[in-house]
């Protein structure tokens, strides 16, 4: 008898896809694909094991190929609603569970929970449904499904529900607020957000700190972690892929024009960013500031690099941010600007061959976010860097955990302290920063993404 059930027996489900696409000109699609860790882990275990990537369509490319049946072999979009999807997305994920996870709300004003919100939330729930709808209607029976993130949390629940057969794991790529912070939530959807990740048989964060904290909020709000086990996957950077594709010569050619944009030999503090609300930029800068004030002698010495690429600019606090983040580089620059030397190099168009040549050149890398499940360019840069480059972490990134030890530490809010850790950082000997550069760099590279992605399928599968 025919199973009643898909084929799949593994399944990944995220907001976003490995591939989206763009309406050309001339009307035809157009194909672009991501990286990232799932997409190395997930071709990793290689196209015999039938492994399905559940999506969300995002724009109107992607929704025109669904409208198309033009797809992927190996991945399926899902055309949500675009309303359902921008409350979803827009509303609940990045506005509210990102904001609590991150701890980015002005409390005296925000958060506020109206009515408002409870109709976005109503959203946020379809828009889970159809993701647990779509695994339960691929999964083979006994499958393995993997959700991704704060944008699913409900659907580990309501799959379970529709499909008790089903090995069902949920990982976090952000960090999770402690239980007082979690507790601005309303508490009927706190406990529903909890409930829905409990219904997991196993839940990954990427530290232990976000795992403990997630622990805690659940023995507070709802009584403990029920039969859900929970594990500790700390994401590596992929080493064979950042060394092969940092010596191509797209790179090479970027260093060239940087290096001429720095100016010979002076240093530069590099910093790489999404521009997002969590990533600190601003008082980076107000550092870099600090440290021109405190140290005259670092003017026309040294170079800030910060490329804060684009990121969620439907939301206006991102759009203001950007806004923000332009305005204080200015006006660096005008304070403290010669004919011969731009104190600050700002650039907000992404490219990626740029971020490697600057990862390579820098002397000094700034990853001060005020929160962040990981930093992955804590950990891209000392496996790239040329000749060695010290490493300013905030002790807020989840690469704190295995970084901390060989980075010079800051409290991402204390702006003093982070001039002092920039001087720290720009005298520190070429050899005490190579070997450190060495340690970072092993560190940095200890679960490849392929690695951490098969560790959760075995534990999983056990
Ligand atoms: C960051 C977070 C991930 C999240 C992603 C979503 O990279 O670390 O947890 O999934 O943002 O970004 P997006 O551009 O899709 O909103």
């Amino acid at each position: 008898m025919a199973s009643p059930y898909g084929n799949h027996q593994i399944l990944v489900a995220s907001n976003r896809g490995p591939v989206s696409y763009d309406v050309r000109e001339d009307g035809e699609l157009q194909a672009k694909r991501g990286g990232g860790g799932l997409v190395s882990g997930l071709s990793a275990i290689g196209p015999d094991r039938g492994a399905l990537w559940v999506c969300s369509a995002l724009g109107d490319g992607d929704r025109e190929a669904v409208a198309r049946g033009v797809g992927e072999d190996g991945v399926r979009m899902l055309d949500i609603d675009a309303e359902v999807h921008a409350d979803a997305y827009n509303g609940i994920a990045n506005s509210v569970l990102w904001f609590v996870h991150h701890m980015l709300y002005q409390t005296p004003l925000e958060p506020v929970f109206d009515k408002e919100f409870r109709r976005q939330w109503a959203s946020y729930e379809e828009y889970n449904r159809a993701f647990a709808r779509a695994l339960a209607d691929e999964a083979a029976e006994g499958a393995v499904a993997v959700v991704q993130d704060y944008h699913l949390t409900l659907v580990p629940g309501m799959l379970r529900q529709l499909r008790p057969d089903l090995r069902i794991g949920h990982f976090s790529h952000t960090p999770w607020a402690p239980v007082d912070y979690f507790r601005l939530l309303p508490d009927d959807i706190a406990e529903q957000v909890l409930r829905g990740m409990l219904g997991a048989d196993r839940l990954g964060f990427l530290t232990q700190r976000w795992a403990s904290a997630f622990t805690a909020c659940a023995q507070e709000l709802v009584g403990g972690l029920g039969d859900t086990r929970v594990g500790v996957h700390g994401l590596g950077a992929d080493a064979d892929f950042l060394r092969r594709r940092s010596h191509e010569p797209d790179v090479a050619a970027r260093m060239v024009t940087l290096r001429e944009q720095i100016g010979e030999g002076r240093k530069a503090i590099v910093r790489v960013d999404r521009t997002e609300l969590s990533k600190n930029i601003v008082r980076g800068m107000l550092a870099y500031r600090q440290l021109l004030e405190d140290q005259p002698s670092w003017r026309e010495q040294v170079v800030h690099v910060a490329f804060a690429y684009p990121s969620r600019q439907d939301l206006a606090v991102y759009r203001d941010y950007t806004a923000e983040v332009q305005r204080v580089a200015d006006e660096i620059n005008s304070a403290y600007g010669t004919p011969g030397w731009t104190p600050v190099l700002l650039h907000v168009d992404d490219d990626f061959a740029r971020s490697l040549a600057a990862y390579r050149l820098a002397d000094v890398a700034l990853v001060n976010p005020i929160r962040d499940g990981m930093n992955l360019v804590a950990k891209e840069v000392p496996v790239v860097s040329d000749e060695g480059c010290v490493l300013v972490l905030s002790r807020e990134a989840g690469a704190y955990e295995e970084l901390g030890e060989d980075a010079i530490v800051v409290n991402p809010y204390d702006v003093v302290g982070t001039a002092g850790a920039l001087h720290e950082a720009l005298v520190m000997g070429a050899g005490e920063r190579a070997e450190r550069t060495k340690r970072l760099a092993a560190a940095a590279t200890a679960l490849p993404p392929a690695q951490w992605f098969l560790e959760q399928l075995r534990e999983l599968e056990g």
